[in-house]
């Protein structure tokens, strides 16, 4: 039954074409080649996620366009600048290779929480946790985290682009062989 479909789904903000272009440069120039092995994403697959909300009903999709329109217009636009970056893991031995989002943080940090409280059930929030922001660039191919992504750290210092955040994004991920595909199902704008 069509109803009962389970859709992997997210939130997220898309950075503007010309800094995700700029960013995959940035990939192809000065990372990549330090860790060859790790899966780099590509740059239209560069987001900054907001909530994730994993296994869904594709019968809500609806609904929580709706209320990501309610949100979304509650919210001014904000501009936000990617710069330096980190790693999650064990810092030897990263997982995963990000950068940054600096800027208008406090507009930014609002806005995740109210997409939150709006998208997912009380026991998922990050009430209390800290939202971390960033674009992931690279994750291990191992579980146990890949040693080179630790020599790109120091390459992610720069600035990377400014981008105006206009709209949040719901995606759907479907998981395949060569990674994730991610769909756009539905863009709300900010006021
Ligand atoms: P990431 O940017 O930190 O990798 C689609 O999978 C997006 O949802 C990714 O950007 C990923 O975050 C985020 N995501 C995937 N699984 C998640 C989980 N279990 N909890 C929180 N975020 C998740």
């Amino acid at each position: 039954m069509l109803g009962c479909r389970a859709m992997r789904l997210f939130v997220a903000i898309d950075p503007a074409p010309e800094v995700q272009a700029r960013i995959a440069q940035h990939i192809d120039k000065a990372l990549r080649p330090r860790a060859p092995s790790a899966k780099w994403i590509e740059a239209g697959n560069l987001h900054l996620t907001l909530a994730f909300l994993g296994e869904t009903e594709a019968s809500k999709v609806e609904a929580l366009s709706e209320a990501l329109t309610r949100v979304a217009a509650a919210h001014d636009r904000f501009s936000l600048r990617f710069e330096g970056g980190g790693s999650f893991g064990a810092p030897r031995r990263p997982r995963v290779l990000w950068i940054d989002a600096r800027g208008d943080r406090e507009a930014l940090s609002a806005l995740q929480r109210d997409v939150e409280a709006a998208v997912l059930p009380p026991e998922s929030r990050s009430s209390g946790r800290a939202f971390s922001p960033h674009l992931t660039l690279a994750r291990s191919r191992e579980p146990r985290g890949d040693a080179a992504l630790a020599g790109c750290v120091e390459a992610l210092a720069g600035e990377l682009g400014e981008t105006a955040v206009t709209a949040v994004v719901l995606y759907e991920s479907v998981l395949g062989p060569r990674g994730a595909r991610y769909t756009k199902l539905f863009e709300a704008m900010l006021r």
